[in-house]
């Protein structure tokens, strides 16, 4: 089944390119810039990404990304990544970028986004893999901070598919947004968000999401299926969920790989990802193998989670049609 896996073309939609920063890429950036990192070794470094929670794990992932300072660091970051994916025929990805958590350690935005568009050209020239940005609020800022954000990228809209929203979700509900992602639906984006698993008020913060905002997708939200009203509004939007097995098994108690299941036999539009696959040592293909070990998955049901990413894709149709 490794091979079959292997072999199905792919489709990636819940990936923080910050979260590709491989530790060898991550020392080679420091040198370029001068920087000091508190680790000797890759293997130190790998040694520190112990997690038992998302805060653990968001406090390792902003230390990690200080080395990203030029436009060429975030070109190389992303080109890494898409080297990877077209490797584990990834044939198309949505990747998210967190601007804020470069804007405020004062590296400027048009640095970030000038960076990883100019290797999203380059890889669909080089690679044949296609690429889209989605541009990310961290949710523990103030909602100003992310309007300004929202503001500062309409000169590159032509550029960003659409917007979510991540980080510390403890106290920080979909709700807190509801005016940036007002004005983002105004200005054309897709609208996107993680409710990530087995947070505080997690089903709330899924209902804000789909009823307040009206989202176009879910990121995570496994914890949908503890109200039955709220599967049946996805189901009936064939709103997609990205899930990420591997990354939540490291900041949870398990893969949530029965919860998946679950999703998949009612019809939800369920997706494998891998969130952060350098913290969490598993890219798409590897995420799938996990998710394939725990539920022992038919190989229709393997193509049937790549199709139902090609389906929830921000793609037009007929570009999508190309891929189902
Ligand atoms: N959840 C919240 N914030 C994040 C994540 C995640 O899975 N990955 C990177 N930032
Ligand atoms: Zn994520």
């Amino acid at each position: 089944m490794k091979d079959f896996i292997a072999g199905l073309p792919k489709c990636e939609l819940h990936l923080h390119i910050e979260g590709t920063l491989e530790p060898e890429l991550k020392f080679e950036l420091a040198a370029r810039n001068g920087l000091e990192l508190p680790y000797a070794t890759v293997e130190e470094m790998r040694a520190a990404y112990t997690f038992d929670s998302l805060s653990s794990f968001l406090t390792i992932y902003y230390e990690g990304m200080r080395v990203l300072r030029t436009e060429p660091d975030f070109y190389d970051l992303a080109m890494a990544y898409l080297r990877r994916a077209a490797e584990q025929n990834v044939r198309y990805a949505e990747i998210f970028f967190d601007p804020q958590a470069h804007t405020s350690r004062g590296v400027p935005f048009d640095v970030v986004i000038r960076g990883l568009r100019r290797a999203l050209l380059d890889a669909h020239a080089q690679l044949g893999v296609r690429a889209q940005l989605i541009m990310c609020f961290l949710r523990d800022f103030q909602a100003e901070y992310a309007m300004a954000t929202l503001l500062e990228s309409l000169p590159y809209k032509e550029w960003i598919v659409g917007v979510g929203l991540d980080s510390d979700e403890k106290g920080n509900p979909p709700a807190k947004f509801a005016a940036v992602y007002e004005r983002a639906r105004q200005e054309g984006y897709l609208l996107t968000m993680h409710c990530d698993v087995d947070q505080d008020d997690a089903i709330e913060h899924i209902r804000q999401a789909v009823e307040e905002i009206g989202v176009d997708r879910i990121d995570h939200g496994v914890n949908i299926l503890e109200d039955q009203r709220l599967v049946e509004v996805v189901l009936a939007r064939g709103t997609g969920l990205t899930c990420c097995p591997v990354s939540n098994g490291y900041v949870t108690d398990s893969m949530k790989a029965e919860g998946i299941r679950k999703l998949m036999d009612l019809g939800v539009r369920v997706t494998v990802n891998s969130d952060d696959p350098a913290y969490f040592a598993a890219y798409v293909q590897e995420n799938i193998e996990a998710l394939h070990d725990a539920l022992q998955l038919s190989r229709e049901e393997l193509a049937r989670l790549q199709r139902n990413a090609f389906e929830i894709t921000w793609l037009p149709r007929h570009v999508k049609d190309a891929y189902l």
